[in-house]
């Protein structure tokens, strides 16, 4: 017999992640396309796997600081100042994490007290509430599908209250693949700073935006570096998001306590993990470039057929996602996806996997082998073509 059943209480109000429900129904099926998962298709380019096994040849396969690597501590704050102007002690204001999500995590956790809240622009990446959520905070929601899925100041000020805290700003985002202007940016940090709050800034898909000029970072604004709390990683630009690491920038105050629990919880990222890290960031646009102009192909491509097939969609600018309108089909955003993988084997995740405000959209990764994309469009029409008004 089990012994007390009175697990965790917050726990308990936290619904399990809308993907993973949803994918559970594809696990094993041949013949389903997926555009579901949110991952690179490529494999870790060769260099960088290269390091991995050099680092496993050589016997690396201890613990490391518990902060990360010195190596991989200071080619990150290399990469902040190269790439954003952006100065991190890298022996006090850089974190090597168990992927982006660790840091988020920690971040939540170092931060936030029960009674505190969190402004979160919806749609968004699915862990952000429940994480909030299971610090005792409240994660407040703000729905963007009026306005590009960006959260607009004058919206936001109305979700303001004593408690608010912090904001979640997750750009370019998953699962809409929007990205604000610099304008845009200006003005949040604007917001943050009149309000005095802290920023965490999810930008691990910084480096896949497509057209024009490259994503700034909201640490590099000014007055914004010591209230921001920067999340970023290896998994996305890299393909290698099985490697598992990320990497957190911000104030020391905030970044010792982060370090605090991970010395507890995590201990460290794998050992041989952060030495691949370390030549991932010293190849750079080397290996990220070829990747993302296939993306950025891809993307075209994609948009394109959905603006064909009727349903409408705002081009994203980065990321690896487009999230369509199914409005027209005069489906739900559940039912649209479960008919479509029913009926074409095609699977796409549910618009309200990423909160409320999702309903009436589905989210559809393009990463994947072209012809299969080519298919999983031509499927995609014939689902919608006889459903349209
Ligand atoms: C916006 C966003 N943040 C963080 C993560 C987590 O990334 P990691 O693999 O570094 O934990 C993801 C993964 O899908 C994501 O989309």
């Amino acid at each position: 017999m089990q012994p007390n059943r009175d697990f965790s209480r917050l726990l308990e109000n936290v619904p399990p992640s809308g993907i993973r429900e949803f994918f559970d129904l594809v696990i094993g099926r041949k013949d389903v396309i997926s555009l579901g998962v949110g991952e690179p298709d490529f494999a870790t380019p060769w260099a960088i796997r290269e390091a991995g096994f050099y680092a496993l040849e050589k016997g690396r396969t201890s613990y490391t600081s518990n902060k990360g690597l010195k190596e991989l501590r200071v080619a990150a704050a290399q990469y902040f100042r190269e790439r954003f102007k952006v100065d991190y002690d890298s022996e006090e204001e850089v974190l090597i994490t168990v992927g982006g999500s660790e840091a988020i995590d920690l971040g939540f956790r170092a931060l936030l007290n029960p009674g505190d809240e969190v402004l979160l622009p919806e749609p968004n990446y699915v862990c952000y509430r429940p994480l909030v959520e299971l610090t005792g905070a409240t994660a407040v929601t703000l729905d963007t599908t009026a306005t590009r899925f960006l959260p607009e100041v004058a919206e936001l000020k109305k979700k303001l209250t004593p408690r608010t805290k912090a904001i979640v700003l997750a750009y370019p985002s998953n699962p809409t693949g929007m990205a604000p202007t610099r304008a845009q940016q200006q003005a949040w940090a604007n917001f943050a700073i009149e309000n005095d709050l802290w920023v965490l800034s999810d930008e691990i898909y910084a480096e896949l935006v497509f057209d024009g000029v490259p994503f700034e970072s909201m640490a590099s604004l000014p007055g914004m570096q010591d209230r921001t709390l920067l999340v970023t990683g290896v998994s996305k630009a890299f393909a290698m998001t099985g490697w598992r690491v990320g990497i957190a920038a911000g104030p020391a105050s905030l970044l010792g306590r982060m370090c605090k629990i991970h010395q507890y919880a995590m201990l460290c990222a794998p050992i041989m993990s952060q030495y691949a890290a370390v030549e991932a960031l010293t190849q750079g646009e080397r290996v990220v470039a070829p990747m993302r102009d296939s993306y950025r192909y891809r993307r075209n491509y994609f948009v394109a057929a959905l603006r064909q097939m009727g349903l409408e969609v705002h081009q994203p600018e980065g990321a690896l996602y487009v999230f369509p309108s199914v409005r027209a089909a005069g489906l739900s955003s559940r039912d649209f996806a479960m008919g479509l993988l029913k009926e074409h084997s095609v699977a796409v995740v549910p618009g309200t996997a990423f909160g409320a405000s999702g309903e009436g959209y589905i989210r559809c990764c393009y990463a994947t082998e072209f012809n299969n994309l080519k298919e999983a469009a031509a499927r995609m029409a014939a689902f919608v073509k006889p459903r349209l008004k």
